[in-house]
């Protein structure tokens, strides 16, 4: 079992590098350019079939030459596109990125990655419902979403949230979720009146939250864990949570403890930021495997 089934955005991403960002109304002269592809929901679906997970993607590009670049690669990595639609009347979604100054700032066009419906899903149902594991972002309309938890939840199928970028998601789809990735912004999003502490503490073993360079927290026997990130100087942090995301997926369908999972994730991560672009550095599980045996 390590069927993987990602229902998602797919972009082209566009990164200037620079040494600093622009104030309003200054021009400045760049540095260089990366254009490759990313999207939360592609990021996450690399990083799943580059650790030997099989992988099917579900969503939306444009009849363009970012949608074919966007189709090439799921293909180079063995990921199933029979389910992802070419739309003739839109754009491939793009991200608009800079990276100045050791950080990111994104621009997001959604393009096709809007378009991600109900229809979508039902149409890539034969897929959907021998999946060991849904996974879902924010980058597709928020109704697809709650669509998608209901629909496995009835069906006993485990979902994935990563709920990124942050969004007020309905409750009875945190509920039909199995898993949540949330990073602190965005669980504030979610359960706006709660303390973070208590929320992981009430959802042990469905909500794993992700700190960046601090690391991730979740529960396990009732107690409050931290597990810390690894130490690395990063080149490029665009798509560490999407690796972290896909890596933890791929240790839950490998049937990893929670424990296991996201230690996998936190080296998977570390592994990522070390290349320029979301996808370039993600690492395979030979890897992981050589990078956890150095670092233990
Ligand atoms: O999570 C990183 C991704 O967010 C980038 O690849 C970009 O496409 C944006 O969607
Ligand atoms: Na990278």
């Amino acid at each position: 079992m390590n069927n993987i089934v990602v229902i998602g955005s797919c972009n082209i991403d566009i990164t200037v590098l620079a040494s600093k960002r622009p104030a309003a109304g200054e021009t400045i002269l760049g540095t260089g350019l990366n254009i490759s592809p990313g999207g939360k929901g592609a990021n996450q679906a690399v990083a799943a079939a580059k650790l030997g997970a099989k992988v099917t993607m579900v969503g939306c590009i444009g009849n363009d030459a970012y949608g074919q670049m966007i189709k090439d690669n799921l293909h180079r990595y063995q990921i199933n596109t029979d389910y992802l639609i070419t739309l003739d009347n839109e754009n491939s979604g793009t991200a608009h990125i800079t990276l100045a100054e050791g950080d990111n700032s994104i621009i997001v066009l959604s393009g096709a990655n809007a378009h991600v419906s109900k229809d979508v899903v039902d149409k890539a149902w034969d897929a959907i419902e021998k999946a060991d594991l849904v996974m879902v972002q924010n980058e597709i309309p928020l109704p697809t979403i709650g669509y998608i938890t209901e629909k496995c939840a009835k069906n006993g199928i485990k979902v994935l949230l990563n709920p990124a970028p942050a969004a007020d998601l309905e409750a009875q789809w945190l509920t039909n979720a199995t898993y949540i990735t949330p990073n602190e912004h965005e669980l504030a999003a979610l359960y706006p009146a709660n303390n973070t502490e208590d929320i992981i503490l009430a959802n042990e073993g469905k909500i794993i939250v992700t700190l960046g360079s601090e690391g991730v927290a979740y529960a396990q026997d009732g107690e409050l864990r931290r597990m810390r990130s690894f130490k690395v100087t990063p080149v490029d942090t665009t798509g560490a949570g999407d690796t972290f995301n896909g890596a933890f997926a791929t240790a839950i369908v490998n049937n990893k403890t929670i424990e296991e999972a996201v230690h996998y994730g936190n080296a998977a991560a570390a592994l990522s930021i070390l290349k320029l672009g979301a996808q370039e550095g993600m690492p395979t599980a030979a890897e992981v495997t050589a990078f956890l045996a150095e670092r233990s």
